[in-house]
């Protein structure tokens, strides 16, 4: 249980608030560098501000307020130039560094007023990696986006990106809680099924470690001992808001009451050799059917959806009762408010990365072969799926195609 304050301060995402500051010191992946190539502007709503991502004729990015200085038009269908994103209401133009570059009336109308030099936007920087793009909402200087050895690895990639209607927070405790998967993956879905076979083992044993990027968890269950992967080498609580299993989920605040859910995926391919993908390919996953209007429990991060979303807007966490399960819970929420308090002081928070040096393959423990993750390269084709509903089948067959097209050349 926490106080009602302990509870705001968790989970206020807006600027001026202990975790809103928190996590602006901190890069946040928010679309597809594919979805830019595709259209140059995107609305953002990110830590409750609303901003346009475009990508100018000259192929850079830029984030800025979404709506215009002048009166406000929506600059989502602003026009891209090489010199940045000019309005389609007037025609001011901006710069990646939210300047006005022109005022095309008032320039002809009264130059000598250099109206344009009194109007800014505020403007964040932009970084592609991993066919991700990332922005910055923080205090200069901007510090690395992580560089994660995974994204180098060869497989297959994929992005796939969900809106879910709660808060940030809820996902993330989700992300250092191992006692929901015996029973919101196994007996659950058993259950769904109308399967009333034995249940899940139980778990009898959870442990919660911190490093430099996170947590580690570790687990056992009743039908495994101390020599299994996911006790030895535990998954990844990854600071401040992801979770690493030999693939990535982000829970990125939208503001206070939604998150985007932002999945990266590397599925592995036959042989071991470099794999060049042209385009990372992304999807947006739907959380609910269309037709009935109920959540979707069929793929496993629906599931976490329907938990997470089920807890309420903002969970009120005046109202629980913690028990032994929830140690790494309470660890984290602990953390979070300590390093929301580092930030309030002026120091550097938790997990910044700002030598390029070191910013190298950063190296995360990884469980290979672990219960209840892919098992390596496996004989089998593709299966589908798991993860998440509505994989578009266009994607499925890419990957299968290039599946087989490794496997051929594996043979030969
Ligand atoms: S509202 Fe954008 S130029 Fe007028
Ligand atoms: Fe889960």
């Amino acid at each position: 249980m926490l106080s009602a304050e302990d509870n705001a301060s968790l989970t206020r995402v807006g600027r001026g608030t202990p975790l809103g500051e928190l996590m602006r010191r901190y890069w946040q992946p928010v679309a597809a560098v594919a979805e830019l190539a595709e259209h140059p502007t995107k609305p953002v709503r990110l830590l409750g501000e609303d901003l346009v991502l475009y990508k100018d004729g000259a192929g850079r990015y830029g984030l800025l307020d979404r709506h215009c200085a002048h009166r406000r038009a929506d600059l989502c269908y602003g026009i891209v130039e090489a010199r940045g994103l000019r309005c389609n209401y007037h025609g001011w133009l901006y710069d990646g560094a939210g300047a006005c570059l022109e005022q095309p009336f008032e320039e002809a109308a009264r130059p000598e007023a250099r109206f344009k030099d009194k109007i800014r936007l505020s403007a964040y920087p932009v970084e592609a990696k991993a066919g991700l793009l990332w922005a910055y909402l923080g205090p200069a200087p901007a510090p690395l986006v992580p560089d994660w050895d995974l994204y180098h690895e060869p497989g297959y990639k994929q992005i796939v990106f969900a809106e879910v209607p709660c808060n940030w927070f809820q996902g993330q405790e989700n992300s250092i809680d191992p006692i929901h998967f015996e029973w919101l993956h196994s007996n659950w879905s058993q259950a769904l099924r109308g399967d009333n076979g034995p249940r899940a083992p139980t778990h009898v044993k959870i442990g919660f470690s911190e490093f430099d990027w996170g947590f580690v968890y570790r687990r056992v269950r009743a039908d495994t001992d101390e020599q299994d992967e996911l006790w030895t080498v535990g998954r990844v609580c990854l600071w401040p808001n992801c979770l690493y299993t030999g693939k990535f989920e982000w829970r990125v605040p939208i503001d206070d009451e939604t998150t985007l859910h932002v999945a990266w995926f590397n599925d592995p391919l036959p042989g071991n050799e470099p794999y060049e993908q042209p385009r990372i390919p992304y999807w947006h996953a739907p959380v609910k059917d269309p037709v009935t209007g109920r959540w979707i429990t069929t793929h496993v991060m629906n599931q976490d959806f329907v938990a997470w979303a089920g807890q309420g807007r903002i969970a009120d966490r005046t109202k629980e009762h913690l028990g032994e399960s929830d140690r790494g819970v309470i660890l984290f929420r602990k953390r979070m408010l300590e390093e929301a308090a580092v930030v309030a002081r002026g120091g550097e928070p938790k997990a910044v990365v700002r030598d390029p040096m070191k910013n190298v393959r950063l190296s995360l423990p990884r469980v290979r072969a672990g219960r209840g993750t892919p098992l390596g390269v496996s004989a089998d084709r593709p299966r589908p799926m798991l993860w998440h509903a509505g994989q578009p089948k266009a994607i499925a067959e890419e990957y299968a195609r290039v599946w087989d097209e490794r496997a051929r050349r594996v043979k030969a």
